[in-house]
């Protein structure tokens, strides 16, 4: 079972991923989680990454493809993954068909959480007084819904036109969207 989650910046695509692949026995494969990885190291590439993460911008497309490729085709995704903010560009959505496509596995399911800008920023201004990270303040939060608004979006009718999509009201509570999202 293959699936993608959309959605903004704190629409709980992180904290819905968690309670579904206990559900769905299969990993979870969020691109933020792989990227903030690399930046913990030393080196070039994590200098790099953290230069596009903290001022809010998109990693390079060929750079998230490649970790994302690597990813899926491991023994772990045999089974399936849930893809976490993954893809995020109209060029990282071709660029996964054309991927799937090669490896005879069709995406089964987009899910899109659905949150208003406004709420957003409360989550996720509440989130830096307690995780502390270090793209969780207000201007760029505001770029990161920016850029969500102008790359991501765009998908979301993409998916749709692929008849795959299946959007949520991501304001309800956790248990609630959660509920809503598992007749899967
Ligand atoms: P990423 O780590 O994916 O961050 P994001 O998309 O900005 O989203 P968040 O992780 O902040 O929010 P979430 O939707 O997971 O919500 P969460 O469950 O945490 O990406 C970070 C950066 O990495 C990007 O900006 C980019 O630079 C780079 N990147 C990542 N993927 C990339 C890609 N494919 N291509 C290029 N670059 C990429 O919840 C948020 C808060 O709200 C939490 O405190 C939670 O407890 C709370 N909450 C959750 N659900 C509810 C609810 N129903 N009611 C009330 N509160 C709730
Ligand atoms: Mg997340």
């Amino acid at each position: 079972m293959l699936i993608v989650f959309i959605g903004p910046p704190g629409a709980g695509k992180g904290t819905q991923c968690r309670r579904l692949v206990e559900l769905f026995d299969i990993p979870h494969l969020s691109t933020g989680e792989m990227l903030r990885a690399v930046m913990e190291q030393d080196t070039a590439l994590s200098r790099y990454v953290a230069s596009y993460i903290n001022a809010g911008k998109l990693a390079p497309d060929h750079l998230v493809m490649r970790i994302v490729s690597q990813k899926i085709k491991s023994p772990d995704c045999a089974k399936g993954a849930l893809f976490d903010g993954f893809p995020r560009t109209m060029v990282q959505a071709q660029m996964l068909d054309d991927l799937l496509t090669e490896l005879k596995r069709p995406l089964d399911v987009v899910l899109e959480l659905r949150v208003p800008d406004e709420v957003l920023i409360t989550r996720l201004l509440k989130r830096a007084k307690i995780d502390g990270r270090a793209d969780d303040n207000d201007s760029t939060i505001r770029e990161r819904l920016r850029v969500f608004h102008e790359q991501t979006k765009p998908l979301v009718q993409y998916y749709g036109a692929q008849g795959k999509l299946r959007s949520v009201d991501g304001t309800e509570s956790e248990l609630d969207v959660l509920a809503t999202l598992c007749p899967l």
